[in-house]
């Protein structure tokens, strides 16, 4: 099945009515409301569409329902929200009705999977993908919930985890995969590397279809989307030069040796720009202009947001990389402009999972459960990183980020297809020899 975040639900996460949704959460509400029978093709998130307007506004449907199941034996109670079958009996309920309905859901989720945390010890070792900021500050926080745990990490972009985690399959070094696009969690998974797990929180995913695996192999925890940070000094002094707003401009002559983006072998970041091209302009036409693009690459990187640090120091004049991570260097004091293409970017969904034959597959599983909650979510700004969250109840802290053109990107082609593209990229395109550390 296509996995594409449909720019319908990036508009709803810019602009969730959640967090308007206030109201006492007490006993259940008596309100108005209607009952409805599910049809083919429904879901609850379409049904949430068609009668609030909010996609994000299923699990008001999914409480009413069980709970008029728990008095009205003509109701079926849904012990799954993803699961509604032709011919179910649904009690919609009305406006005022829905928010008491939602304000308990999000009270019951935010109170979720911490119980009994003081007690809890042992040892949990994360891969950890994301900026070394934000690996240290995330665990930190983690271990305020479960101060009796050692939390070891090891930082790693996206391609050198892959590596790692087929080196180390027969004996898997870590319990934990935090962190970078699901491209790379679709190709582990594909080839046995994830241990599936059924989170109790999976369900705060606002749109479980594409935000985890069908099998729950992995989790999407965080939204990126990829921009052009320009130095601002260079464009100073080259009056004649504009920051490049196409996917195009980046092969134009004045731009030669002048380009940073990561190498798609080790970075999960330029193996996004690099599907987001073969889709947007097909396979033939999108590797040619990977021909050409590399022609105007000063040098590849191994990490995928270190070229928005070399440019904003000014080592060269545009850098390709995630949005966020060019805003956390413009907050960082660094003279950079940031730019979209206008024709359609491409964007991540950053992932999480249990590794296969975890050595502590239990706390693990307390790591992935606290990742898929709001309080987990809403941490990343405290530590610069300013990545959209996932899951219901929690708001983008740079929301402007997302209201870009997207391509419908599609992560289970990107995914099948993430080995065979990037040794074609290392084969015909550019090695992956000297890559700038
Ligand atoms: C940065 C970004 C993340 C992204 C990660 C991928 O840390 O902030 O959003 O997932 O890079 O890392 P990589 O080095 O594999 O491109």
């Amino acid at each position: 099945m296509k996995k594409t975040l449909s720019l319908t639900l990036l508009i709803v996460l810019l602009f969730s009515a959640l967090a308007g949704m206030a109201s006492a959460a007490g006993p259940l509400p008596q309100g108005g409301g209607q009952e409805y029978t599910v049809q083919a093709d429904d879901w609850l998130s379409k049904l949430a569409e068609k009668n609030y307007g909010d996609v994000l506004a299923w699990p008001v449907i999914w409480k009413a329902t069980n709970a008029k199941a728990a008095e009205d034996d003509s109701f079926v109670e849904i012990p799954n929200p993803n699961v509604i079958e032709v011919g179910q009996k649904l009690w919609i309920p009305d406006e005022a009705e829905a928010a008491q309905f939602f304000e308990e859901f999000a009270a019951e989720r935010a109170a979720a999977s911490t119980a009994g945390s003081a007690d809890i010890t042992g040892e949990l070792n994360v891969l950890c993908v994301v900026q070394v900021e934000w690996c240290e500050g995330q665990i930190a926080e983690f271990n305020k919930i479960y101060p009796g745990l050692v939390v070891n990490y090891v930082r790693l972009s996206s391609g050198e985890s892959l590596t790692r985690l087929r080196n180390e399959a027969a004996n898997p070094q870590f319990d934990v995969w935090w962190g970078g696009p699901i491209d790379s969690y679709i190709a582990a998974a594909a080839e046995g590397l994830l241990e599936a797990y059924d989170s109790p929180n999976a369900v705060n995913l606002r749109d479980p279809q594409v935000m985890k695996a069908a099998d729950n192999s992995w989790f999407g925890i965080y939204i990126g989307t990829l921009g052009f940070g320009t130095n601002l000094n260079y464009l100073e002094a080259n009056p004649g030069l504009a920051a490049p707003t196409s996917w195009d401009d980046l092969i134009k002559p004045e731009w030669k040796g002048q380009i940073m983006i990561a190498h798609p072998s080790s970075s999960g970041t330029s193996y996004t720009a690099l599907c987001t091209i073969l889709q947007l302009k097909g396979e033939e036409a999108g590797w040619e202009y990977m021909r050409a693009f590399a022609g105007n690459v000063l040098q590849f990187t191994k990490s995928g947001a270190a070229p928005a640090n070399f440019v904003g120091n000014g080592e060269a004049a545009v850098s390709v990389v995630f949005s966020h991570d060019i805003v956390n260097q413009i907050e960082k004091g660094l003279p950079l402009q940031l730019t979209f293409p206008a024709e359609g970017t491409g964007y991540e969904i950053g992932g999480t999972a249990i590794v296969k034959g975890a050595q502590h597959p239990d706390l693990a599983k307390l790591w992935i459960d606290w990742a898929l909650t709001p309080a987990a979510q809403e941490l990343g700004p405290k530590y610069n990183a300013f990545q959209a969250p996932t899951v219901i109840g929690a708001e983008a802290s740079r929301p402007e980020l997302l209201e870009v053109n997207l391509i419908n990107y599609d992560f289970d082609y990107c995914g099948s297809n993430k080995t065979a593209f990037v040794d074609r990229f290392t084969n015909e395109i550019a090695n992956a020899d000297a890559l700038k550390e």
